[in-house]
């Protein structure tokens, strides 16, 4: 057998020169500061405080207090040695109420953060909207107004003015899907509405606010390559059953093509279309061509598969499958499969991972806290990767997710992705083996760059 160091010394020969490393967060689930500083109410602030939305009842008021620790977080990303950092921007902490006057002290932070992040030799990928919109905009309609769609480009402008020289990315939407099926289908996340036919017409402004800020931000000049990040899983069937294999399509209609599709060609398909009916978005002539707005990047969160079965019988715990702490099954190849698969049905642009990782059972032994399935869900997954890599998709970037355990929406502080373990009750960061395996990983792949080009 191999040992771990050669399987990893193998792995990380594996990928091109300039293939960027790094780890990822969102401004919700770590900084804290809820009230500070001039920071605006979000609609997560006011959704943590609907009795039962939160599994363990906590909320974002604390988090892991990143707002007041920037300097020494910033210092614990440097010490992992990756290259990337992707991270968001609260948009009530800059202007509180969606519109109208700008925070200046929440800009001065996210502008040490990005200065602290190039100080340390780290390219700062931005997330425009990562789920927290000012409550204030959410009152008059949130993503179902369609003004809401050009208070997110000015948004984006003033962020960008502001920034934009010393970014690396800047991604407009976290996960649209899951902002418009979990946030107002099933009513799981903010803002906790549940009506079909709204999920659908805020998808459609999602897509929309992203296809106009990618135009509004390259005609103001933009300087770092524009994207958005969708959640994505490959649709397996449950069983070779034409009923499941049917099912498996339409799942990936709606999952995947209802955000990918009119992306990169510029219509939904046409059988999500036919099952909504008069639940169909309302579309305005010229939205398709903004939405189809080509992008530099495609970010994807990947973290398992989607089983589907017709019937609904499929049950995750019986697959056979490692599961990781939130249910979802660890499926590696999927990730290849996945990429693969976008690979053949568009033209893609650079590919970033821009989230994969899992909640696991971490052991706390003194200093050090032992996570070997986190350490081995990210190596095969990066494995997978490779994989991907080999078959010619043109993936540039992998981000861990997450830097530090965090808070984990509807579930509260539970469930915990961090590679950088925290004691809430102390706010001590402590590296979990994996945060030592990704960064001696890392630190291989330079090391063999270095040698390459010295050779
Ligand atoms: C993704 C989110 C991210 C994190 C992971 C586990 O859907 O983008 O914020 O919660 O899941």
């Amino acid at each position: 057998m191999p040992s771990p160091d050669a399987l990893t010394d193998d792995l990380s020969r594996r990928f091109p020169p300039g293939f960027s490393w790094g780890v990822a967060t969102a401004a919700f689930q770590i900084e804290g500061a809820a009230r500070e500083d001039g920071k605006g109410e979000s609609i997560w602030d006011r959704f943590c405080r609907v009795p039962g939305a939160i599994a363990d009842g906590s909320n974002g008021d604390v988090a892991c207090d990143h707002y007041h620790r920037l300097d020494a977080d910033l210092d614990l990303i440097a010490a992992l040695g990756v290259d990337a950092y992707r991270f968001s921007v609260s948009w009530p902490r800059v202007q509180p109420l969606g519109q109208g006057a700008w925070n200046p002290a929440g800009l001065a932070f996210y502008d040490r953060l990005v200065d602290g992040l190039l100080a340390r030799g780290i390219r700062p990928h931005l997330t425009l909207n990562h789920w927290d919109l000012p409550q204030a905009l959410q009152d008059q309609g949130g993503w179902a107004a369609r003004d809401t769609v050009h208070r997110f480009v000015d948004y984006a402008r003033f962020i960008q003015r502001r920034l934009g020289d010393r970014l690396a990315a800047i991604t407009t939407h976290n996960e649209p899907w899951v902002i418009a099926g979990l946030g107002h289908e099933k009513g799981e996340f903010a803002p906790g509405i549940k009506h079909r036919a709204t999920a659908v017409q805020v998808s459609h402004h999602l897509l929309l606010s992203h296809g106009l800020a990618v135009q509004a931000l390259r005609a103001d000049g933009a300087r770092s390559p524009l994207g958005i990040v969708l959640n994505l899983a490959p649709a397996v069937p449950a069983t070779d059953s034409e009923a499941d294999r049917a099912q498996a399509r339409i799942n990936d209609a709606r999952g995947r093509r209802w955000y990918a599709d009119p992306l990169f060609l510029g219509r939904y398909p046409e059988e999500v279309l036919a099952e909504l009916g008069p639940d169909a978005p309302a579309v305005e002539p010229g939205d398709m061509a903004a939405i189809a707005t080509p992008i530099d990047y495609l970010g994807v969160n990947y973290y398992s598969r989607a089983v589907a079965s017709a019937d609904g019988s499929f049950d995750a715990a019986r697959s056979g499958l490692p599961l990781t702490e939130m249910g979802w099954e660890v499926y590696p190849q999927g990730l290849t499969e996945l990429l693969l698969t976008l690979h053949r049905d568009y033209r893609l642009p650079d590919v970033y991972i821009t989230e994969n990782g899992g909640a696991f059972k971490d052991s706390v032994d003194g200093d050090r806290v032992h996570d070997p399935d986190r350490v081995r869900y990210l190596q095969t997954h990066v494995a997978a990767l490779a994989d991907a890599v080999d078959a010619g998709v043109p993936v540039k970037a992998y981000m861990v997710w997450s830097l530090m355990d965090n808070f984990e929406w509807s579930s509260g502080y539970a469930k915990r992705f961090g590679i950088v373990h925290v004691d809430y009750a102390t706010q001590q960061r402590r590296l979990k083996d994996s945060a030592h395996w990704y960064r001696d990983f890392v630190a291989r792949c330079r090391a063999l760059r270095t040698a390459e080009a010295g050779a």
